[in-house]
């Protein structure tokens, strides 16, 4: 009982604002909260007037939940021109951020540091015919912002989204998403000619096993889409995940001979780490 007691009392502790805000921070207020499992969300808040961003970039965000509040870095999955912010988070039981985050409810306040920032972006890679989005789990989150980007589909003239999971219900935000962005009066009419949806699961069973680096391996995902394999002349990929999956996904870029671009030297590959915890 004393226990109960004083989770309730902690819970309060988190949602009411007794902490200031610190200064040169966004408070912003959160919009909608949708749970996928007991190990992924996703919220949407308010989006501050002054703040831009490029799609795929990430931002710190954080709960004015201590005198010191703890920041963690987010992909913004929304595109640029959203008026709201997305962001699609995993739950870490004992995260210090993400074991309060995965409470929040519509009206609450997120603060976000001013300045995005991040690789997953237009301007890191060199032109190309064609786009892969190659993602892990919460890795799919900048993906979320490319492809409704109207300037993907200026690029581009075909995008592939893999996303590959553990278990099926896990690729339900992914699969809401291709859905969307089809249906999207800005991005839709493009999306259905040219966006593809790979998605893959690893420990449940599905209409595609296994991991996305296997089928990249064995060509199967090129066979299956009717597509070439990887060329760097005229492919582009981006890649987000895990860091094992980001070694791995390296390594078969590496193979190919691409070349990992930067903001400042825009090249054939950029790759970052889905955010956790
Ligand atoms: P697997 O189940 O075979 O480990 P996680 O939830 O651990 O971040 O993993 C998300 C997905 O990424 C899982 O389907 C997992 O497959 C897959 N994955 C993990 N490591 C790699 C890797 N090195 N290469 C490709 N996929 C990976």
């Amino acid at each position: 009982m004393l226990n109960k007691t004083t989770d309730i009392m902690l819970e309060q502790a988190v949602q009411s604002e007794s902490y200031p805000i610190p200064p040169g921070v966004f408070a912003e207020t959160v919009r909608s909260v949708q749970h996928y499992t007991d190990r992924l969300f996703m919220f949407r808040i308010s989006r501050p007037r002054s703040f831009r961003f490029r799609s795929g970039e990430f931002v710190m965000i954080g709960l004015p939940n201590a005198a010191r509040p703890i920041y963690r870095a987010y992909s913004i999955a929304s595109p640029s021109w959203d008026d709201e912010l997305e962001f699609y988070s995993i739950k870490v039981p004992d995260g210090p951020l993400t074991k309060h985050l995965q409470k929040i409810q519509p009206g609450d306040t997120i603060i976000m540091r001013r300045k995005p920032t991040g690789t997953l972006v237009h301007d890191a890679l060199l032109p190309g015919k064609r786009l892969y989005l190659f993602s892990t789990g919460t890795g799919i989150a900048p993906f979320a912002s490319i492809v409704r980007d109207p300037e993907t589909y200026d690029k581009f003239d075909r995008i592939v989204l893999t996303h590959t999971c553990r278990q099926v219900a896990e690729l339900k935000y992914g699969e809401e998403l291709i859905a969307q962005t089809m249906d999207d009066p800005l991005v839709g009419d493009q999306a259905k000619e040219r966006l593809v949806h790979y998605p893959t699961t690893t420990q449940e069973s599905s209409q595609r096993n296994g991991r996305i680096t296997g089928h990249i391996a064995s060509g199967r995902i090129f066979e299956e889409l009717g597509l070439p394999p990887l060329s760097r002349t005229v492919d582009r990929c981006m890649i987000c995940g895990s860091m094992s999956f980001l070694k791995d996904a390296k390594r078969l870029m590496e193979d190919r001979a691409f070349v990992e671009g930067s903001n400042s030297k825009p090249a054939d590959y950029v790759v970052e780490r889905a955010f956790v915890g």
